[in-house]
């Protein structure tokens, strides 16, 4: 049993993530008395501790959590800066001191990957890497073998079991929410291979766009962005083998992704909304696709012959991440008679995004004379209690030494592997219009997509 962290350290924490998603997290860990120690930020501003301090007020604010000043003010007093540069060894030597001796200490790299090689060199020759643990952020690498080659640096100085690959959709509420429909109830998993599932279609729409990240984000793309990690994660918890206990989740993953077959270009659709190539920071003539929708097949006994269909993208119609999962059509015979319907197949839709929940679609009979039947929905009642938010289940769980909600370096390499075909094409995406569903080309991968369900907003 890994002993509990006692210190935080925040690479990056100057940045974006730090204030949209970290500082966040961490009060919350001290709320709940999860977080002892200094909580240490580098970056390279030459902040003070109280800049630091006003940072994560900030931060706090803006997030619209409560805060309850008596716990912020504890939080604040084991804030501390240290400021330079990641690659100067004296930031390392003041990193010590403030330390203070901390025995277990957690390292989150927030910054970009160039960083990582000058944060992980700088940590183990000032000797910091043999107790500690490291977090490391997406993207894992550009490509497979990009990410071979962070993970040996990684456990250069890290002990493998120390290194916590993260994905925030698996910190998800949502996400986990899943897993309990699947293997918590009796009525789906027997339905829940080749001989009941037609088609499942996967979407993770968003209906911003790139919200003042357009540098970076053009040089990554939707497949890099989201594709290869939050959709695959979700698809492999979706159709891996029953997991023996939460430790086993990580092994089925991998075992499913290894038997998802690489992406074709022949059945993806890139896309790129109009007026991307305007913003700060795109390359006029970029190539980048904000959108893409994908036919994946997985090679199992499960799920040979079932197309998942994967689609992604920025500036669409709706914020909606949605499993639709549509059961093979039931004979008609019955329904014979002056006026006949064929029986629509019945969906069952998966909430994974900042709604959680299922809906099933049914056919109930029209009343009257005509053996007509229509579509009726059940949904679960939507619950109002709070949400626990990614980062914090998973920086809890990385300060608790908890690995299940992690990714393993395999999981990402098969990721990579799969994804490849589609990050070596430098055709110009066809271009969409913002508030659509992406091109019109992508309707035809699917016979026609499920308008995703959108049940009424919640806030985590
Ligand atoms: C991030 C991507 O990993 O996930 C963003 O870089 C995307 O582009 C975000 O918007 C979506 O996360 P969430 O939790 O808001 O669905």
């Amino acid at each position: 049993m890994e002993s509990r962290a006692d210190a935080v350290v925040v690479f990056g924490v100057t940045g974006d993530l730090a204030h949209k998603k970290l500082f966040p997290a961490l009060y919350q860990l001290k709320r709940r008395r999860q977080l002892v120690g200094p909580v240490v930020g580098v970056g390279r501003s030459a902040w003070e501790d109280w800049q630091l301090a006003a940072a994560a007020r900030k931060s706090l604010g803006e997030v619209g959590s409560l805060v309850d000043m008596s716990v912020f003010d504890e939080f604040a007093s084991h804030l501390t800066m240290v400021a330079g540069d990641y690659a100067d060894p004296d930031l390392y030597e003041r990193l010590v001191q403030r330390l203070n001796g901390a025995e277990h200490p957690l390292f989150y790299l927030a910054v970009p990957p160039a960083v990582f090689p000058h944060a992980i060199a700088g940590l183990a020759s000032a000797g910091l890497a043999d107790q500690g643990r490291i977090v490391v952020e997406k993207p894992f690498g550009h490509d497979q073998r990009s990410a071979r080659d962070l993970d040996d640096l990684l456990r250069s100085a890290f002990k493998p079991d120390r290194i916590y690959r993260i994905d925030h959709y698996l910190g998800k509420e949502s996400v986990e929410g899943l897993l309990a429909f699947r293997f918590a109830n009796a009525l789906f998993e027997p339905l829940w291979n080749r001989d009941h599932i037609a088609k499942v279609e996967v979407t993770m729409a968003e209906e911003f766009g790139t919200q003042g990240r357009a540098g970076f984000y053009d040089g990554v793309g939707a497949v890099r962005d989201v594709l290869q990690n939050h959709m695959l994660q979700v698809v492999a918890l979706l159709a891996m083998e029953p997991p023996v206990d939460p430790d086993a989740i990580a092994e089925e993953t991998l075992a499913v992704l290894r038997r998802m077959r690489k992406l074709s270009p022949a059945t993806t659709v890139r896309g790129q909304y109009a007026g991307y190539r305007d913003e700060p920071g795109v390359d006029p003539l970029s190539t980048t696709e904000t959108f893409t929708a994908s036919r994946l097949e997985i090679a199992s006994p499960r799920w040979q012959g079932v197309p998942f269909l994967l689609r992604v993208g920025k500036h669409l119609r709706a914020n909606a991440a949605e499993v639709v999962m549509v059961l093979r059509r039931r004979p008609a015979d019955l329904f014979t008679g002056e006026r006949t319907l064929q029986p629509e197949p019945n969906l069952l839709r998966l909430h994974f995004g900042h709604h959680d929940g299922v809906t099933i679609s049914l056919q109930a009979k029209v009343p009257g004379p005509d053996a007509v039947s229509r579509t009726v929905e059940l949904s679960t009642a939507p619950d109002s209690a709070p949400r626990q938010e990614a980062y914090e289940r998973l920086i809890g769980d990385v300060v608790n030494g908890q690995r299940h909600r992690f990714v393993s370096a395999e999981a990402i390499e098969e990721q990579w592997r799969i994804v490849q075909p589609l990050l070596d094409v430098a055709e110009q995406p066809l271009p969409y219009q913002q508030g659509s569903w992406g091109p019109d080309a992508a309707e035809s991968l699917s016979d026609g997509w499920h308008e995703p369900h959108l049940p009424r907003e919640r806030t985590s």
